[in-house]
């Protein structure tokens, strides 16, 4: 008997953080491993991501039940995978694939394709006696991400009553090792939280844990979180730097930038004129989609304003997909890529998309979707495929946090091998960036 073959795969509807359902899938092997995956999935979704299959029955779910994306899984994909050696990532991934016979997954579901394509891998380092972060990325495997924490949240995930500007991180790169850099993270939260309080504006909170205040601008959130990172004792920086996704793609409309907070239409050019005045003036690291995933042209125009002085990472733009990758490359587009699971929709196409950024010296960027559960599989994979950052929302709300607990218990386990990477982490590192104001 071959302890590594599969002996059954089966899924089922779930809830996500957002309340609304999700794929779960649970993998068995012949010796009696199991080994379970829950999928993510997003709110500002890029218009190229691979096909999140949703039942559309008005009677369930407001149309968002996810009955035929488990019954994909338990009906088409589980016979074709029973027997097959669990170790095989990249044979089953392709198995799925072509079973799907699309080139965005829409027959089957990237939904219910991701969560088979985890839930084995998480089989195979069970029933190798591996942690997950060792059976992806091996004995090189011991570096720590900069988690990226997103503690004021704005846009779609704010239901646009903030910032138009979807997601302010904190970056605390300064830091000797993870667990310090978390500890750091909560204690600016907390600190943005009794500022907020102190100006009378509302704590309550985004998707992704973060607060979502009702803003006059979208400097505003810089001047605050600034404020937030001092008062907890800190550096803006030089222990802690900022990171913001506008999430363009959502307020661009008829080739301008639509700010409603500030009541503003901007061309991209003005748009990155913008971003170029808050990288003078704050200690901003890392910019995602400050461009929409349509505007090519936007893009370029940035690069050519920022890209010697920040990374610039392109979600929507690229999708985790290859092919939109090779482009951006090609084109100059960007310096980084963000890596989402559920954008493509197994586990091999995404280590491919973050190959292709690294081999080229471009950053990546690992993300959790707005819409999470408990599963932290990326939490392992950002440590397995040494990507040096990741954001995966507040130091705050379970779903949140389990993946930064989960890096945690990776700190404790590589021991005295663990490293941290700092300002090792950007493509552009932070002490370029002309100084804040602290
Ligand atoms: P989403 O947002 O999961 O709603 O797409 C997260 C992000 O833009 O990174």
């Amino acid at each position: 008997m071959n302890k590594f073959a599969i002996q059954s795969v089966t899924a089922r509807e779930i809830l996500d953080s957002r309340g609304k359902p999700t794929v779960e899938v649970d993998c068995e092997l012949m010796d009696g491993t199991r080994a379970r995956a829950a999928v993510p999935a997003g709110a500002s979704t890029g218009s190229r991501e691979a096909v999140e299959l949703r039942d559309g029955d008005s009677g369930r779910f407001r149309g968002q039940g996810v009955l035929q994306a488990v019954a994909n899984v338990r009906e088409t994909i589980a016979p074709h995978l029973r027997g097959m050696d669990v170790r095989r990532q990249a044979q089953i991934d392709q198995t799925m694939i072509a079973l799907d016979g699309t080139p965005n997954k829409a027959r089957l579901g990237a939904n219910a394709i991701l969560g088979v394509s985890l839930a084995v891998a998480r089989a195979a380092a069970r029933a190798s006696g591996l942690r997950l972060f060792q059976y992806l990325g091996g004995p090189g495997a011991t570096r720590l991400p900069v988690p990226h924490m997103n503690i004021l949240n704005g846009g779609v995930h704010a239901h646009w009553q903030g910032a138009d500007f979807q997601e302010y991180m904190i970056a605390p790169y300064g830091a000797a090792g993870f667990r310090q850099a978390l500890e750091w993270g909560s204690e600016v939260y907390h600190a943005l939280q009794a500022i907020l309080e102190k100006q009378g504006l509302s704590v309550g909170v985004g998707d992704e844990g973060g607060f979502a205040p009702q803003v006059r601008s979208n400097e505003e959130p810089f001047e605050l979180i600034t404020a937030a990172i001092s008062a907890a004792g800190l550096q803006p920086g030089k222990d802690v730097g900022i990171a913001c996704d506008p999430a363009a793609s959502e307020f661009y409309e008829d080739g301008r930038y639509h700010l409603r907070s500030e009541g503003r239409k901007l061309a991209a050019a003005e748009m990155a004129a913008y971003y170029r005045q808050l990288a003078d003036s704050y200690p901003l690291v890392l910019l995602e989609d400050g461009m929409a995933q349509d505007d090519w042209e936007g893009w370029k125009i940035l690069m050519s304003h920022l890209g010697s002085r920040l990374e610039l990472v392109g979600d929507d733009l690229f999708c985790t997909n290859v092919e939109l990758i090779a482009r951006g490359i090609k084109e100059g587009v960007a310096n980084a890529v963000l890596i989402k699971l559920n954008q493509i929709g197994t586990l091999t196409e995404t280590i491919a998309a973050t190959r292709m950024a690294r081999d080229h010296g471009w950053g990546a960027f690992v993300s959790h979707r707005s819409g999470e559960t408990v599963d932290s599989f990326i939490a392992d994979m950002t440590v397995a495929l040494d990507t040096g950052h990741l954001k995966t929302g507040a130091p705050a709300r379970g779903e949140r946090v389990e993946k930064y607990n989960q890096l945690l218990r990776i700190e404790e386990e590589l021991g005295p091998a663990a490293r941290y990477a700092g300002t090792g982490a950007y493509v552009v590192p932070p002490g370029l960036h002309r100084g804040g104001r602290g």
